[in-house]
């Protein structure tokens, strides 16, 4: 067995206090353990040879039966496996389901002599993060561990943040700490109070309506009233009195007074959601009312002021609408003087975690179930899948695993079918492409490495010049 000394899991120190009030992310424990499993001692050193780099992250353990392979994972409970598929004396996916049974937070990838779909895609259903052919190339093996260090090195620095989270940590009911979404939130805090008008721009799912129910509280305060227009939902002919409001017998089917939803928000904000869907011909209506502030009913003779904040929403690109010419250029100016532009989930991966908790903690509230966790595996697959539906993406994938998971924790089978296809699919895929210069500098700075630093053997061992050995280094990360 290899490896220096054994810790306990729970017992690394987290700084966070210095770091958060930079706005950066606290510092992590700098080592983890790998545990290596082959009946064949020389795979066993060729893959700690090809892992030499990350002598300084990892603490290396090597197993060459089943029965010691398990004893190690109960004593060390290591964050990272290579497991060979083919161990004698157990059947086929046996080691990998009693590893898992130890730790399911443990990242287990396989190493297999044949490669199989199916049996990549069963290896994952079971809880494998990753499905490997052999013989695996040192570029593959380090790529791999690599992405687990950064998973792992992530998710620490959201559960070090979420240790300094406290009750009502959230602005406004939103949740996020990413520096766009703080950008955001002080935006919001500096709008709320003088705005008239405001467009929330943003893809479906990001949050326009938590949005636009903030500027709300925090403009107009949380007792006026706030109504919502669905622009989407409204036909051409019932727009203007859906709005405006008409008297009894002004059209046919009139048959008492209605007030308008631009009344009935009086004091308050009127949030016009999908305003990119409102019908070309009530466009001007709309921008005569945000000019003037002034309505008139339909069969009403009278026209008169209203004080209301107006808050659109859209996930429609109105700009190139505007130049197609189905939105109106002067609406779409009246509107976008003050825009706040809500970033996509995929943009602020940071969040996902401290997202995650908050939907599990909502979600077994609801239930009236205790706290609920995440395997590891899944919670680095919520934290690299792309959510095209953003956050209700998220939170409706949560609250199904919560109503699927027979016990805890939660793992990768409990997730929406489409999401369980995506992580089969994403461990089963080929090491992203990496452009050329990336890898170039890496390699550069593998051989430096390999000559302690000395860059004149390095460049004489590449066959470069010093020149350009310096230059590849200086284009940075
Ligand atoms: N930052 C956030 N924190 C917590 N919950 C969020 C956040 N952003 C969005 N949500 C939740 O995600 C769901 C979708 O949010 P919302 O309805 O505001 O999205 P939207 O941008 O209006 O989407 P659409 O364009 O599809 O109408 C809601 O349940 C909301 O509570
Ligand atoms: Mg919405």
């Amino acid at each position: 067995m290899m490896g220096g000394p054994q810790y306990d899991k729970k017992s690394y120190k987290i700084s966070t206090s210095v770091a958060m009030t930079e706005g950066r992310l606290p510092e992590t424990r700098d080592r983890f353990s790998i545990l290596l499993i082959d009946d064949d001692h020389a795979t066993l050193g060729l893959i700690r040879e090809m892992l030499s780099p990350f002598k300084a992250d990892l603490e290396f353990y090597e197993a060459s039966s089943a029965e010691e392979a398990l004893n190690l994972m109960q004593a060390v409970r290591p964050s990272f496996v290579f497991l060979d598929l083919m161990m004698p004396g157990v059947e086929r996916f046996e080691l990998l389901d009693r590893l898992i049974r130890i730790d399911p937070f443990a990242e287990i990838a396989l190493l297999t002599g044949n490669y199989s779909m199916d049996a990549a895609v069963e290896a994952i259903k079971r809880g494998a993060s990753d499905y490997l052919t052999k013989p695996v190339t040192a570029v593959r093996l380090r790529q791999r561990v690599e992405k687990w260090l950064s998973l792992a090195r992530t998710q620490e620095q959201a559960l070090a943040l979420d240790s300094i989270s406290t009750e009502g940590d959230d602005f406004e009911g939103m949740i996020g700490r990413s520096p766009l979404m703080l950008d955001l939130y002080s935006r919001i805090n500096r709008i709320a109070p003088h705005f008239s008008n405001a467009l929330v721009i943003g893809d479906t799912g990001t949050g326009k309506e938590l949005v636009a129910r903030a500027l709300h509280r925090l403009g107009a305060g949380p007792d006026a009233p706030f109504v919502v227009c669905n622009c989407a939902a409204v036909t051409e002919t019932l727009f203007e009195s859906s709005l405006f409001g008409h008297f009894r017998g002004s059209f046919t089917g009139a048959v008492s007074n209605h007030k308008g939803m631009i009344e009935a928000a009086a004091g308050g904000t009127l949030f016009l959601d999908e305003i990119g869907e409102v019908p070309p011909g009530s466009q001007a209506k709309l921008l005569r009312f945000l000019q003037s502030r002034e309505i008139q009913p339909l069969g009403s003779s009278q026209s008169r002021k209203v004080v209301v904040r107006v808050v659109a929403a859209t996930n429609r690109p109105l700009e190139d609408m505007v130049a197609e010419r189905t939105f109106r250029e002067d609406l779409y100016y009246r509107l976008a003087s003050v825009a706040l532009q809500l970033p996509r989930l995929c943009e602020r991966r940071e969040d996902i975690p401290l997202l995650a908790l908050h939907f599990l903690s909502v979600c077994a509230r609801k239930y009236g179930l205790p706290p609920l966790r995440l395997t590891r595996r899944t919670q680095a697959f919520l934290l690299r899948y792309h959510w095209p539906g953003n956050v209700r993406e998220l939170e409706s994938a949560l609250s199904y695993a919560v109503m699927m998971c027979g016990s805890e924790p939660i793992d990768l089978i409990d997730l929406p079918d489409a999401l369980r296809r995506a992580a089969a699919e994403n461990a089963g895929v080929e090491p992203e492409v990496q452009p050329l210069e990336v890898q170039t500098r890496r390699y550069v700075m593998e051989v430096l490495a390999r000559f302690n630093g000395n860059r004149s053997r390095a460049a004489e061992v590449l066959e470069i010049g010093r020149t350009t050995l310096y230059r590849i280094l200086k284009r940075g990360p």
